[in-house]
Formats: structure tokens, sequence, C-alpha cells
């Protein structure tokens, strides 16, 4: 199991401070569990490891094969929610070089289209696969989501001149709301395979949903390891004394009550970068509203000692810390000894690399709390689809707990909206005549 574990804070908390807050954090996670909290229509994710069926899970990776057999690389749109979960699982499970040749673990290649507005992007995302056999899974809640809208429609339109219209259906996976949205019209209408996400489950709690779990399957990971380790961690959280999420929840409030405003999730492992980016959007759209909530922020060490080191250490004293260490590494690497030393590294010669790693974390953490930066700790023992299952299914249970002590919705994102409306105002969406109007008098 991941452990969690808070020791270097107490120079800037104290454990009185932190044990004031466990009524209240325990009256958070009863609101939760009893369904009693702001928000109540989206708790369904607290339930879902236990409730996925096998035969979900079995249909699911029947759908992945189909599409592996039909084709090479697979484009997976969505953004926010509907998107960094399966990237997060993905990019911490696969080979550092999957992109390259040999392609990732089931041999095919997994991009990602419908997270930005990019117009190169686009153009070289198409360039890429104009002669690949491609499939696409789209993803959207709302099936309204403009970003994504746009990515379907140009890859969309690239494979149907590909494979025309009927083999095109038959490469297109959607995953979107049941009845709702232009992605669910447009799902029947031409006859793709679909997933529903359910309607008590929001974008950034769906990744034990089709939402996370179709592209990790399709990936070549295996999707019931990796429920079965958030059905673990919701069971030590829900139903034993020992609660880690709520200690986290507990810790980080206390130390957000002292002034210490913005978390920076650190990791010393390259392929914790999207872990990190999904921990962002979880934390930061559901606490951050009402002019309150600590900002989420992420660092990768050691390459961002190198960038943002100097500020962590003497910047201004606002941050907190949490640290995700991975325990064991899959391979070993042994530094070589060199016999002109002209580096002098030789004092590092038949050391495993991760050892010299775990050295700069030590010593980062340390400095770190000496600096005035208190530091909290999670472990997780190696990098499986059972851990990262339980690590996210941790993080999920923490910020429920978290958002719910703030007083806030947890499960809301109304802030979200400005830029769209703003956006639709821009370029003259109909029905915005008036809001464009009115923005278009600022410029
Ligand atoms: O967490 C959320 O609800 C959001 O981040 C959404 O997932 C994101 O905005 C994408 O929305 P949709 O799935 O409706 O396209």
């Amino acid at each position: 199991m991941i452990k969690f574990e808070a020791s270097k804070v107490y120079h800037f908390v104290t454990k009185e401070e932190v044990t004031a807050l466990y009524p209240s954090a325990t009256t958070a996670l009863n609101s939760l569990k009893s369904h009693t909290c702001k928000g109540n229509e989206f708790l369904g994710w607290l339930d879902l490891p236990t409730e996925i069926s096998n035969e979900q899970i079995e249909d699911i990776k029947k759908t992945a094969a189909d599409l592996r057999k039909s084709a090479e690389v697979v484009v997976i749109i969505g953004i926010g929610g509907s998107y960094l979960g399966a990237r997060a699982v993905i990019e911490a499970l696969e080979g550092s070089f999957h992109n390259f040749e040999p392609a990732v673990k089931s041999g095919m290649k997994i991009l990602y289209a419908g997270h930005n507005i990019g117009e190169d992007y686009y153009h070289e995302l198409r360039e890429y696969l104009s002669d690949k056999r491609f499939g696409i899974c789209v993803i959207s809640k709302s099936g309204t989501t403009t970003e994504p809208a746009i990515a379907f429609r140009l890859l969309k339109e690239l494979l149907e001149s590909q494979v025309g219209k009927e083999g095109a259906s038959k490469r297109i996976v959607a995953i979107t709301d049941e009845s709702k949205g232009a992605l669910r019209t447009l799902a029947t209408k031409e006859g793709y395979k679909t997933y529903v996400i359910p309607d008590n489950v929001g974008g950034r709690f769906s990744v034990l949903t089709p939402v996370g779990l179709l592209p990790i399957a399709l990936a070549g990971f295996d999707i019931k390891d990796f429920v079965a380790g958030a059905a673990q961690m919701r069971e030590a959280c829900l139903n034993e004394k020992s609660n880690i999420a709520l200690e986290y929840a507990t810790t980080r409030s206390a130390l957000y009550k002292k002034g210490f405003k913005v978390e920076l999730l650190a990791n010393f492992n390259p392929k914790l970068h999207y872990i990190t980016e999904w921990w962002k959007q979880l934390f930061g759209e559901s606490e951050g509203k009402e002019h309150t909530g600590i900002f989420p922020s992420g660092v990768d060490f050691t390459t961002d000692l190198h960038s943002m080191g100097q500020y962590i250490q003497q910047g201004q004293r606002m941050l907190m810390e949490t640290v995700v260490t991975v325990e064991t590494q899959k391979y070993q690497v042994e530094i070589p000894t060199d016999k002109d030393n002209l580096d002098t590294l030789n004092f590092l010669a038949g050391k495993r690399v991760d050892e010299v790693n775990k050295m700069a974390e030590l010593g980062t953490r340390i400095a770190h709390t000496d600096g005035g930066v208190p530091n909290m700790q999670v472990t997780i023992p190696e990098l499986s689809e059972a851990t990262i299952g339980q690590l996210m299914y941790f993080f999920e249970l923490a910020c429920g707990i978290s958002g719910c002590m703030l007083g806030v919705n947890p499960f809301d994102q109304p802030g979200v909206e400005e830029y769209k409306n703003n956006m639709f105002a821009l370029l003259d969406k109909p029905g915005y005549e008036e809001a464009s109007r009115a923005i278009k008098a600022k410029l």
C-alpha cells in the first residue's frame, strides 16, 4: 500500500494544530459517505472501484483489443477530466520512449488531441496520421466542449477520407453522456461504439469509468489491477481507523491556515509528470472557488531543481510541498568507473542511479524544510497498475475531504465558463449577440 508521512511539517504547524482539525475532517468525510455534502449529486466516484463489474471490464478490454486489430495508432480526444487521468496512468506505466519505435506495450501508439487549439499541432497531427491506420477514442461528458469537438471534426474528416464513412465508424469509440449532447447525437447517427460517463461522476473524478479505462486498456495495461488498487485504497480509507487521505487533507489544511497558500506536488521520477497534471486539475477545480483554496502547482525533480529550486529554497514563504516517492525502480542501472575520473565522479561508481536520485530527494526534502517549506511525503512501493489505482483514489478522497473542509462545493467548476463565454462572444456564436457587443466595446 502507498504510505503518507508528515513529520517534516511540525516545524511550521504543531501536532495540536493538526489534531484540532480532525473533527472537521471527519465531519467532511462523513458528509461524503452519507451523501450530505455540497455537490452530493456528483459522488458516484466514491464507489466506482467496487461497482465496476467483471463484465464491464471485459467489454472494455474487448473493445480495446478490437481497435488494436484495426488501428496502429489511436488518438485519444478529450480535455481536462476527459483526458488527464488516462494520460497520467499511461505515462506512469509506459516505457519512456514509447512514442518512438517500438510502439507502446500493446504494440500501438497512443496520441492525444482536443486538449489545445494549436493550429500547427493539428496540421502536424494530420500530416503524421495521413499514412497511418488510425482510430479515434473521443471523450466528452457534455459532448459540447469546443476543443475536443474541433479536434474530432478534423480527425473524423481525415479518417473518413481514408477509409470511408462506414470504415471510420468502426474505428471510432465515443465516451459521453447517456442521452445528452452533440457527441451522443452524432454517435447514435453514425453508429459508433459508445460508453457512458455516469451522470453522478464529474470529469476530474472519472478515471475509473470508461473515460480512463478504455485508453488505459488500449495502451495494454491491466485495468482490472488498476481498479483493484483503487478498491484497496477505498477499503483502507473508508472503513479503517487509520485513513491516510484524511491525514493528508487535515495536514495540508492546517498548513493553509498558517499561510501556506500554494502546494507543490513534487516527483523525482519523470514518469509522474502527468500524475501531477491530473492532480493539479483535481485539486484546482475542486477547491479554487469563492476566493479560497490552496493553489496546486507541480514540479518535476531533479529537472526543476535547476529552474524552480532557487525560488522554492529562498523565494516568498507561502509554499508547502508534497513529494511523491517511488520506492523501487523496475530496472537497475549502475554508474560505471572511469579510469581518468575527469568528472571526479568515481565516488559514485558502482552505485545505482536510483541511489543517487534517492539522496537527491532526501537532500532536497531537508533543504526545503530548512528553507521554510513544510514537506509531506506520499510513498508508492513501485509503479504498477495497482499502486497508481491506490494513489488516484487516495488523492480523490483527500480532495473531496479538503473541499468539504473549506466549505465549497468540490464537485462543480462554475469559473470555467467565463473564458468560454468570452470566446464564443468574440467568435460571434449565434445566441451570443449581446455578449458579443459588450465584449467588443471593451477592446
Ligand atoms: O472536471 C471537469 O469536469 C472538467 O475538467 C471537464 O472534464 C472538462 O472541461 C471536459 O469536459 P467534457 O468532458 O464535458 O468535454
